[in-house]
């Protein structure tokens, strides 16, 4: 058979391919609230990771931890410090983050959608002065934004991203500690923020 060149030859076998019809956000959202098992593992992208890296100022002193590790994609990203180590739990390894005790100054993660007002109340306690989480949208309550502001946090970033896993948006979201930020500074970024109360 001669092949013409300005002929477009179905492919057979990617044209054949039965189309799959993707389910409405409100059926994803149910069959997500109808799973007997909370399934908390997924793995953030590094491109995506890495921006809600950089958005966090830093020093060469402050030690990062991703309390969710499971294969690195923020804990091998953090930036390289020779003066501190870095931390990370991680619970398929052995490490649980909610009987972690020690210091860190930034916690940056993606955590388990399942266990939101535990992570939030834990990284409460450690303290440290940045907190910056990839959730998805539906997951920033206004209990969950009262709750950070109580704690004397003030929301620093708030970024929007598409992530297949996450139905809707996905978000990042980062606090910082009000005494940590230079009063007038802290004032300005107040004014700014993303959440304005209940009405
Ligand atoms: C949404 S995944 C994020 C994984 C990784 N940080 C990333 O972004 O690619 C959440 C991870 O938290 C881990 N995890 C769940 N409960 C934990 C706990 N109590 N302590 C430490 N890790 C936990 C899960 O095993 C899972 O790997």
């Amino acid at each position: 058979m001669s092949v013409n060149p300005f002929k477009i030859y179905p492919l057979r076998g990617l044209m054949d391919e039965p189309k799959v019809k993707s389910k409405s956000p409100l059926k994803k959202i149910a069959d997500i609230a109808g799973r007997a098992v909370a399934n908390d593992v997924f793995i953030t992208p590094l491109s995506l990771a890495k921006i809600q890296i950089d958005l966090i100022k830093s020093d060469e002193c402050d030690i990062w931890m991703d309390p969710f590790k499971n294969n690195g994609s923020y804990y091998k990203q953090f930036p390289e410090s020779w003066i501190v180590q870095h931390q990370w739990t991680e619970i398929l390894e052995g490490r649980d983050f909610f009987t972690y005790e020690g210091h860190v100054d930034i916690i940056c993660s993606n955590p388990p959608f399942s266990l939101i007002n535990k992570c939030l109340e834990k990284f409460i306690e450690l303290s440290p002065r940045v907190i910056s989480i990839l959730v998805g949208a539906l997951n920033i309550t206004p209990r969950r934004m009262e709750m950070m502001e109580k704690a004397g946090y003030v929301q620093t970033e708030f970024r929007m991203a598409s992530w297949k896993p996450i139905v809707g948006m996905a978000v990042i979201f980062q606090w910082e500690k009000a005494d940590s930020l230079n009063p007038r500074e802290a004032d300005e970024i107040k004014k700014n923020q993303s959440y304005i109360g209940r009405h």
